[in-house]
């Protein structure tokens, strides 16, 4: 990583205040002092700054109930951020692992974790997602077999994967995915000629949502570790 994220990762320093710092010559790097904050460092280094050894925070594992008319960015738009439920420190460092539309609710992994995040999104994990969909017409019967087969979404070269379809009711259904193309379980539904009118995701991998909508904790070892052993 780089050293000027290093710092910041390490103190409650800004990316500027970090950047001037190293620029000013206090910072040393295994004994040498280095003055560029794009210098690539590893964790194991040792890092100095004005006398005191840094050490990085341990990364953050949160989930989330996301409510509808919240967005997945770090930035407010015509929604709200999702983040501005978290009141922890240094927000902005943190990313989701696999977003939801602004009208989508339910499960909602958060991180620093580069590495974590990416064994839950792609498809290579076959970490899987499940979906409750409300739709505006009933389920046909030939829809479960299609997606389990993979179909062509609009402007896609690839099937989709095979996924998933539980019927709960006429228009009512649970499905599971192990990919999360842009806006892919509304296109699916379009492509067999339903739309969805609600959707809520209930589990990702082994974590099921336990919290109240808006409210969000910090995962526990065992479920930070269950996605490490994806693959
Ligand atoms: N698929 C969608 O269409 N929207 C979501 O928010 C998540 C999956």
């Amino acid at each position: 990583m780089r050293l000027d994220k290093f710092v910041c990762k390490s103190t409650e320093l800004t990316k500027s205040e970090a950047t001037s710092l190293i620029n000013k010559g206090h910072v040393s790097v295994n004994g040498a002092l280095i003055l560029n904050e794009k210098e690539q460092v590893h964790e194991n280094n040792t890092i100095i700054l004005n006398g005191s050894r840094l050490k990085t925070r341990d990364f953050r594992y949160i989930v989330m109930h996301k409510p509808a008319d919240t967005i997945c960015s770090n930035v407010d738009e015509y929604y709200p951020s999702l983040f501005q439920y978290l009141d922890i420190e240094k927000v902005s460092e943190l990313h989701i692992a696999g977003r939801l539309d602004a009208d989508t609710t339910g499960l909602v992994l958060i991180t620093d974790d580069g590495r974590w995040s990416y064994n839950i999104t792609t498809p290579l994990s076959h970490c899987y997602k499940t979906y409750r969909v409300g739709l505006s017409y009933a389920i046909r019967e030939d829809v479960a077999c299609k997606f389990k087969q993979g179909i062509k979404l609009q402007g896609e070269d690839k099937l989709t994967l095979p996924a998933l379809l539980e019927v709960v009711s006429e228009k009512e259904v649970l499905l599971t995915l192990s990919e999360g193309k842009y806006h892919q379980v509304k296109r699916m539904f379009s492509a067999v000629g339903n739309r969805v009118i609600s959707l809520h995701r209930e589990q990702i991998g082994e974590i099921t949502l336990d919290i109240e909508v808006g409210k969000w904790r910090y995962l526990t070892d065992a479920e930070i570790k269950s996605f490490k052993k994806l693959n």
